[in-house]
């Protein structure tokens, strides 16, 4: 038997705060499932539609918007990101690939879980889990001043959310986060503050279990 008759299509959501390796990872899990045999569809959020163009528009200071549209704009712009019918997470999945998005709906119930209530933010993100929960959301988890070291080091300017203090207080909402939806989500948590070879082998150690082909 080989390998693409064995493997299943999934849908994979990776977390962390920001500077967390979440590129570098998803580059390479990408690689080990098309080794084995997966078609794979990379996708993130924000997203790069028009509603996602605002939130970035908004997260690079051009534009200014309170919390509270923050994360309407986040429920609109993921519900679109599920069910577009171009392009959209769904599609790809009923067309066979492997989807693999950075950030899904945990991003906002850590980052505007900061700002709201945490269950506010759950609820209005309800229809985004009712349609599609992830088959694993990996959490990659690195200390708040690692992500800012990293961040200076590769970025001219910083956006919104981008400073120590938020970043201590995202952390610890994903951990909230996590804790209170333990029953209805599987959640991988991963040491980041490792090489990235060392990441990947453990992120692919988990997903083999789920795809098919351990
Ligand atoms: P994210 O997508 O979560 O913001 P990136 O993958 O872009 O994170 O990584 C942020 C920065 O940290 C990049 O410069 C990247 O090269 C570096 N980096 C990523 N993973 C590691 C790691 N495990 N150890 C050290 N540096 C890393
Ligand atoms: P991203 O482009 O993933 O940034 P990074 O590569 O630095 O991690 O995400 C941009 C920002 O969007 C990031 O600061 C987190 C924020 N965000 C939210 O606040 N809520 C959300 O629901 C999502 C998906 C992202």
């Amino acid at each position: 038997m080989n390998y693409s008759t064995m493997s299943k299509n999934l849908f994979i959501s990776f977390e962390g705060i920001d500077g967390s390796g979440k590129s570098t990872q998803v580059k390479l899990l990408t690689e080990n499932l098309k080794k084995a045999g997966h078609k794979v569809y990379f996708t993130f959020e924000p997203t790069d539609s028009p509603i996602g163009s605002v939130i970035t528009n908004i997260f690079k200071h051009r534009i200014e918007a309170d919390h509270r549209t923050i994360a309407g704009l986040f429920v609109a712009d993921r519900l679109d990101h599920l069910l577009n019918k171009t392009n959209g997470i769904i599609k790809k999945l009923e067309e066979g690939f492997t989807v693999i998005t950075d950030r899904y709906y945990f991003s906002s119930y850590a980052y505007q879980g900061t700002h709201m209530s945490l269950d506010w933010v759950i609820e209005a993100n309800s229809l985004s889990a009712d349609l599609l929960r992830p088959d694993l959301n990996i959490f990659i988890d690195i200390e708040p001043e690692t992500g800012m070291k990293r961040l200076n080091s590769g970025r001219s300017s910083l956006e919104l959310y981008e400073n120590i203090e938020n970043l201590r207080k995202v952390k610890e909402k994903y951990f909230e986060a996590f804790e209170k939806l333990k029953l209805k989500e599987t959640i991988f948590k991963t040491n980041g503050e490792r090489s990235p070879e060392l990441i990947a082998a453990d992120i692919w150690n988990e997903v083999s279990k789920i795809a098919g082909n351990s």
